[in-house]
């Protein structure tokens, strides 16, 4: 008899798929018309093998004994819950290190100590004669030897495909054993090196099908604007077709081409499904078809002959609890998730999903890009990308990658663009592979974007004969001027996609409106996805019991990429961060803009619907009350642009009065209830006088040797004392009816804890490292004012302080100097007012500029400016004036790596109830944040687990905080307009009143 050992097809890269079912079309039969709408654990044909299975684990292939014989002792045996990735439950250990192998590259071999699992399901069936048996693996990492009561059964391997084989032979009536070897590693592992956290294991469903011996195996069908229904089927019995719509059948015969009247096309803004139903041998299987084109023509993507802009996300399959393991449920709320924030597209980075996803997105409406299952980007670190894609012995291991994804795939109407992997480079493998698919389907476009490596480059019969076999040029990261260059290029012809774009790691998106405008400049931009949809983590339990999320490096790995895998737009647990409230925003199918004549123009962004599902509702709050509020009819065709007015009672007294439009649904949706907001805008109103500042007694003013008092009673009567020392020109103390509110003396401040986007990947753009060590500004994070000529005026009502600084830190250059004044009226309020100049030697940006106030009492903080969450000068669209209280370390803008966070841009005034006062901040709009965490700690800290709350609250006054930008991988700082530059001047002003 064979041992394990003599099994060996994973060394072989020729045998990668042993007796397996050749791919078709996925289908569930069932045994009734009436049972087909059912969910495929329904069907009398599907024998699920999820829940229990006995699990072994050894670290290398030669530890693991024979165990698939029937009679083999499973008493060293544990209990798991298949779907699982062993890594989950604690063996072997989690690695991220990103796109380099997890082991020394030689290809075509793999580590011979290759750590694998022993799966046993025992299980009983009743074995219908006559029937077929498939048994289906729909998720394997990374491959499986299946042996069925003691026989060997088949080998698989492409971990995001199905591997299926006929069992019929070795089942029994009764009870069955059905025993897998997964490998780690196999030679098809090359092409299994995505940026993912790397796990092993049965990591989708495993299921059964009893299927009719001659039933349907396979069929194809397609659809078009003009009711044509193009189906071919395969079976070893007649087939016939039903096509019904909602109860209505329009169509009954054979199973062959026909045409229906006046289609519903489907687009992902109406997802309009029709049933068809094909039945043969007894067996009967529901396939959702949408009518939908989808073409690229004179260089222009359209869906149903018209351009439609990709609104995208690029999608992992990733879970901190189960890893690879994506539940139906889990799926389906990830999906809602996205269309509640309006996004439209996904593309399945990097390779194809559950089958039952591509149905949830046939049904709730996405364009789904739809990626094989191959990426070999560990070449780029031997020197040598195109290492086996242009090596012909993997000429049929590319081919397989791409055959099953689009067999099993190729009714789903969701699915617009194939996509043939990624990042593995340009060669012979790929390209036979690109004209192979757009031979068979002629009905979708084709993606790859290895291709457009280095395209300018090539020579001009090489850039052709890409263009011929590829639809898209497709860019990674691009800068708005590498994208306006490329374009200008008169020979790049095809539209233009960023296939990733906005790295949406930790507080990130910051120029995703920037590229929005860029997109509306021309239909030959087809859009992009930003990336990617979540932060990858595993959580770990920390040496006091604290759960956390785990990165690259918390494994206990020493080659890792750190938390480069917590770049999503939601966080592990699916938390949105702020970068999916402003994707929410920029995404939206309107935009709402005020004129200069003060009227509203609404741009309907649909390319299909107007607007006549949705109510647009109009609200004005004045003194933090709502006082009107009303519905618009006003509903421009797609693409159009009406011009409407709001019956306002202006102008509004109040400087608070604000108009807020919000688009919201009339019904249910399967993805959010009636009434929820799909997009709102918001402006404020005219004011007609503002309110005159009174003249007030002077406040008493004091001078000692070291220190300047002035004190006096605010209106409400508080007794308030301001200490200066002379010396540091600042203010050390701030009592108000004799309790201290500082906890240290109010400084300057331009350091912010760099996020993840200021210590972006790249040297090039990585600002956060000079921050802390450039040679002639030294560490920022430790600078300080020196002050001069500080001195004290006596005036009618008020005392003012002025001096001149100088700002930097100790031994190198200024960051900005300039004159100051600190001026304080008879009722207490203080007025800081700034001159200055940011050196014009500076060679980056400045993080903030501002006042960093440490306040020793309980704070509650509100403001009236733009919220409820953070926003920053580019990423703000999301943000709506008005009042909102202010959350002091907000969950809702918490990343697990801390960083800078939960700041407001644009802020009009601020509300502090800090001990005995409230103190209201405002003056020219400007940015603020708290937190209880000091910014040192904050910096440091690689975990959420590793920052102490203090009692104080961190309040930081900044006159401006930079944009966030999405340098973290590729793209760009943030803009020059969004941030603090070299050669920059203030000339700002914030009073702090006492109520
Ligand atoms: C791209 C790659 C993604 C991911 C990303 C960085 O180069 O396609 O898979 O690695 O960069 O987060
Ligand atoms: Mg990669």
């Amino acid at each position: 008899m064979k041992t394990l050992l003599d099994y060996t097809y994973h060394k072989d890269p020729s045998a990668f798929r042993v007796n397996e079912l050749e791919a078709r079309a996925y289908m569930i039969p069932f045994d009734s018309k009436a049972a087909v709408y059912a969910p495929r654990e329904a069907s009398p044909c599907f024998h699920s093998l999820c829940g229990e299975w006995k699990f072994l684990w050894k670290p290398s292939i030669y530890e693991m004994d024979d165990f698939f014989t029937e009679d083999f002792d499973l008493s060293a045996f544990e209990t798991v819950s298949v779907p699982e990735t062993w890594q989950a439950h604690g063996k072997d250990y989690i690695q991220y290190q990103s796109s380099p192998y997890p082991f020394i590259p030689d290809p075509p071999h793999v580590p011979e100590k290759n750590p694998c699992a022993a799966y046993v399901k025992e299980f009983e069936a009743s074995v219908i004669p006559g029937k077929r048996y498939e048994l289906h693996f729909e998720g394997k990492d990374s491959c499986v030897y299946v042996f069925l009561n003691g026989n060997f059964v088949g080998y698989g391997e492409s971990p995001h495909n199905d591997s299926a084989f006929d069992v019929t032979p070795f089942l029994r009536n009764g009870k069955n054993r059905l025993s897998v070897l997964v490998l780690k590693w196999c030679s098809g592992t090359y092409l299994d090196d995505q940026d993912k956290i790397r796990l092993s294991g049965l990591f989708r469903e495993v299921y059964l099908l009893a299927r009719s011996a001659n039933g349907l195996t396979d069929y194809t069908v397609r659809t078009d604007l003009d009711g044509n229904v193009t189906l071919s089927v395969e079976s070893g019995a007649p087939v016939t077709a039903e096509l019904y719509d909602g109860e209505t059948l329009l169509y009954s015969g054979a199973a062959e081409s026909f045409k229906i009247d006046a289609p519903h096309p489907w687009s992902a803004e109406d997802p309009y499904l029709y049933d068809l139903i094909l039945c043969s041998a007894g067996e009967y299987v529901r396939q959702r078809i949408g009518f939908r084109e989808t073409a690229v023509k004179d260089g222009i993507f359209t869906v149903n002959r018209k351009h439609v802009k990709l609104y995208g996300a690029n999608r992992h399959d990733s879970n901190p609890e189960t890893g690879y393991v994506t539940t139906l449920e889990f799926m389906r709320s990830e999906l809602v998730l996205m269309k509640q924030h309006n996004i439209n597209a996904i593309r399945t980075s990097h390779y194809p999903n559950d089958p039952r996803f591509y149905a949830l997105c046939d049904e709730l409406g996405f364009y789904v890009m739809s990626e094989a299952d191959l990426e070999c980007h560990g070449f780029t670190y031997l020197h040598n990308w195109d290492r086996i894609t242009s090596d012909p012995l993997y000429a049929e291991m590319y081919h397989d990658r791409i055959v099953r994804m689009y067999e099993s795939f190729k009714n789903c109407t969701s699915i617009v663009i194939w996509s043939l992997g990624n990042e593995s480079s340009w060669g012979l493998n790929l390209e036979n592979e690109a004209k192979w698919i757009k031979s068979v389907d002629p009905s979708r476009s084709l993606h790859y974007e290895g291709a457009y490596v280095g395209y300018s480059e090539r020579p001009e019969e090489e850039r052709v004969q890409i263009d011929a076999v590829v639809d898209f040029a497709s860019k990674m990261y691009s800068t708005f001027e590498k994208i306006r260059e490329y374009m200008a290029d008169p020979t790049v012809k095809n539209p233009f996609i960023l296939c990733e774009y906005c790295h949406a790691m930790g507080n990130s998106g910051g120029d995703l409106r920037f590229y929005d405008d860029l997109f509306q400049t021309s239909d030959r931009y087809a859009g992009g996805f930003i990336w990617e949809w979540c932060d990858h983590a595993m959580t770990l339990k920390d040496e006091n019991g604290v759960s956390y999320f785990g990165y690259g490096g918390d494994f206990g790995e020493h080659h890792h990429l750190r938390n480069v895998c917590m770049d999503g737009l939601v966080a592990p647990d699916r938390r949105p961060h702020s970068e999916l409230t402003e994707a929410k925003a920029v995404f939206a199918p309107i935009r709402i803009t005020r004129n200069e004549n003060g009227t509203l123009s609404l741009w309907n962004r649909h390319a299909f619907s107007d607007l006549s599902r949705y109510d647009l509702v109009y609200t004005v709050a004045a003194d933090g009350n709502e006082i009107a509020r009303g519905t618009l009819a006003v509903s421009p065709a797609p693409g159009e642009t009406a011009t409407f007015s709001v019956p306002l009672r202006e102008p509004y007294a109040a400087d608070d009065a604000v108009l807020t439009l919000s688009l919201c649904l009339k019904a249910d949706t399967l993805w959010a209830k009636a009434g929820h907001v799909v997009a709102a805008f918001s402006f404020p109103l005219t004011v007609t006088e503002k309110t005159p500042v009174l003249p007030t007694d002077a406040p008493a003013f004091e001078e000692s040797r070291v220190f300047y008092t002035v004190s006096g009673k605010t209106e409400s009567g508080k007794i308030f004392r301001y200490a200066f020392r002379k010396d540091e020109g600042t203010l050390v103390s701030f009592t108000v009816d004799g309790e201290e509110l500082l906890a240290e003396s109010l400084r300057r401040n331009a350091f912010r804890a760099p996020t993840d986007n200021d210590n972006s990947l790249s040297t090039h753009t990585n600002v956060a490292v000079p921050w802390m060590t450039d040679r002639y500004f030294g560490n920022i994070e430790y600078a300080e004012s020196a002050v001069r000529n500080f001195r004290a005026e006596l005036c009618d009502g008020c005392v003012i302080f002025r001096g001149d600084f100088i700002f930097g830190a100790q031994g190198r250059k200024h960051l900005t100097k300039g004159a100051f004044e600190y001026r304080i009226d008879g009722n207490g309020t203080l007025t800081l007012r700034e001159d200055c100049r940011v050196n014009e030697t500076l060679t980056y940006f400045l993080p903030r500029y501002g006042y960093l106030l440490a306040l020793k009492q309980p704070t509650e903080i509100s403001y009236f400016g733009y919220g409820p969450i953070e926003c920053y000068e580019d990423k703000c669209s999301h943000a709506l004036l008005g009042h909102h209280d202010y959350v002091i370390d907000d969950p809702a803008c918490v990343y697990e790596f801390p960083q800078e966070s939960g700041s407001h841009a644009g802020t009009r005034t601020l509300s502090v109830r800090t001990g005995n006062a409230v103190l209201k901040v405002s003056g020219d709009p400007f940015s603020f944040s708290a937190s209880h965490y000091d910014l040192h700690n904050v910096t440091e800290a690689k975990h959420q687990k590793d920052l102490v709350a203090t009692d104080v609250t961190y309040l930081s006054l900044d006159y401006r905080m930079s944009g966030v930008g999405s340098a973290s991988c590729g793209g760009q700082p943030p803009i020059p307009e969004c941030r603090i530059n070299a050669g920059d001047s203030f000339a700002q002003e914030l009073s702090i009143a006492i109520e």
